[in-house]
């Protein structure tokens, strides 16, 4: 009996601890934006929000409709590429968009 007592306290201490840390987490750490997400992996090559800062191509003068449409030819392998096709077999068609349209606004 002692022993079922015991159990069950530290189980209820233990989800109410987990219920703490989970509330605490959606209140206090800041989530990026899916966008966000997507694009900043672009950036670690292409530089902060598409202007280069190396040799890789500057993707911030770009329209997202031309951004978008070479992003698909290097997907589809219609376009060469050393990484680039292998990056963008990664992303689906809407993510490709969302990607292409925060480029082009996001220097504006
Ligand atoms: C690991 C580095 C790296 C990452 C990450 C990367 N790129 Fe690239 N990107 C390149 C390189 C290098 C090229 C030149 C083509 C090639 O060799 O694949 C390029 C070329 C491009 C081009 C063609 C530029 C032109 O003027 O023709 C576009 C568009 C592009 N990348 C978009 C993106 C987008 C969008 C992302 C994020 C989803 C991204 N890149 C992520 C390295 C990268």
């Amino acid at each position: 009996m002692q022993k079922r007592k015991l159990t069950t306290g530290i189980a209820v201490a233990v989800a109410a601890i987990a219920f703490s840390v989970t509330a605490y987490a959606d209140s206090h750490v800041k989530k990026l934006p899916d966008t966000l997400i997507l694009v900043s992996n672009c950036f670690n090559c292409h530089g902060t929000n598409g202007v280069s800062v190396g040799i890789i191509d500057e993707l911030d003068s770009m329209s997202a409709k031309r951004l978008a449409k070479k992003m698909r030819e290097f997907r589809s392998g219609a376009k060469a590429g050393t990484i680039m096709t292998r990056i963008a077999k990664g992303y689906s068609d809407a993510e490709i968009d969302v990607i292409a349209n925060y480029i082009e606004k996001v220097n504006d």
